[in-house]
């Protein structure tokens, strides 16, 4: 059986481009004993990629001619795994092409019960843990505090301040662009969100919450984070979650000095998702009863066929996309 795979063509310089991506035919042969084989369903494109591109992430990183992957809500198709039969509905990291064989010890069984099986991906997944993981265990927010949420209109994002808001805070986000901090405010029910393309990001802090923020869940890094900083309320918490400022720079660019984290009394958190794990069925249940209690929404761009991932993927690393990037195969 012949699929096609996209690959790694080159590594970016600056933002991807189609260019970036190779479309290569590739024979699966007969299925090895020891590997399920899944058709996927839906592919979840994410910022991280971007890192692997470049050579710099936790693990995983390409070279040119390697497959992308992703993580990847997926049918089982053949097995001689009795925990994992045809028909099972499972995520699992896969090359981008339409079937794979997979390790049946990667794959982890998706059943969201009356939620669309995609939200494995969102809201309910990856992402979705990730805000949760990062409020719940680290910024644990009250009702005194005044959270800012960086990227907010994202999956991580959005989640993130819809999190606060249910634990009291008064929630501001940052988004580039009126359409996004219109959803930020109007649908994702966040107090306010500053358009940083439109105004100045000190400026919008100063008026929103003169006193200044007790909390940041940062998802960019860079300059935003060092901004936020220099406006932190003393002994303020930041949960250092993305640096996406950086994903398309050659480089990781230095961050705050010690003197504006001791300037800010500052508590600054690192979070990885993957260190959380304990905390996913939790969270399918918390928030699966908050979308049904209708006190989270998500938001999501669905593109068609893996021949249009590179350039939504491409589209996500220049901060254009409308939410959670998924590619239904
Ligand atoms: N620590 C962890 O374990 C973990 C897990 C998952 C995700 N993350 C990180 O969390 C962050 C949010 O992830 P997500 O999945 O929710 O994605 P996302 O918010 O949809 O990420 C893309 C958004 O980032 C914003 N952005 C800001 N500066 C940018 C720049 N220089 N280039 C491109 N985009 C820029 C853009 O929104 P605006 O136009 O509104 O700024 C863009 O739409 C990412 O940094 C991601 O890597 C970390």
């Amino acid at each position: 059986m012949q699929v096609t795979q996209y690959q790694m063509a080159r590594h970016p310089v600056g933002p991807p481009t189609t260019d970036d991506f190779a479309a290569a035919p590739v024979d699966l042969g007969s299925r090895p004993a020891s590997a399920v084989r899944v058709k996927l369903n839906a592919l979840s494109l994410d910022p991280y990629i971007r890192m692997r591109m470049a050579g710099r992430y936790i693990a995983d990183n390409l070279k040119p001619g390697d497959p992308i992957t992703s993580e990847a809500i997926c049918t089982v198709i053949e097995s001689n795994t009795s925990a994992l039969p045809p028909g099972s509905t499972v995520a699992t990291m896969v090359p981008w092409q339409a079937v794979a064989d997979v390790d049946p010890a990667r794959c982890r069984p998706v059943n969201l019960g009356d939620m669309p099986v995609r939200y494995g991906l969102g809201v309910l997944g990856m992402p979705g843990l990730t805000a949760y993981a990062g409020v719940t265990r680290l910024l644990k927010p009250g009702p005194d505090d005044v959270i800012v949420v960086s990227a907010a209109s994202g999956p991580v994002g959005a989640t993130v301040g819809q999190l606060c808001k249910a634990a009291g805070a008064r929630v501001i986000g940052i988004a580039g662009g009126a359409e996004k901090c219109a959803w930020v405010k109007d649908v994702a029910r966040f107090d306010d969100c500053i358009d940083y393309r439109q105004e100045d990001l000190a400026t919008g802090l100063a008026r929103l919450c003169p006193e200044g923020p007790t909390g940041y869940f940062d998802n960019v890094g860079g300059q935003m984070l060092r901004t936020v900083l220099g406006k932190l309320r003393p002994g303020g918490r930041i949960v250092l979650c993305g640096i996406i400022a950086d994903y398309n720079e050659p480089e990781v660019a230095a961050g705050p000095t010690s003197m504006e984290i001791m300037g800010a009394r500052a508590h600054i958190m690192g979070l990885i998702v993957f260190d959380h794990e304990d905390l996913r069925p939790e969270w399918e249940r918390v928030g699966a009863e908050m979308i049904r209690a209708g006190t989270l929404v998500t938001r999501e761009e669905i593109v068609s066929g893996l021949a249009a991932a590179p350039a939504a993927f491409a589209r996500l690393m220049r901060g254009e996309n409308q939410g959670k990037v998924l590619v239904e195969v």
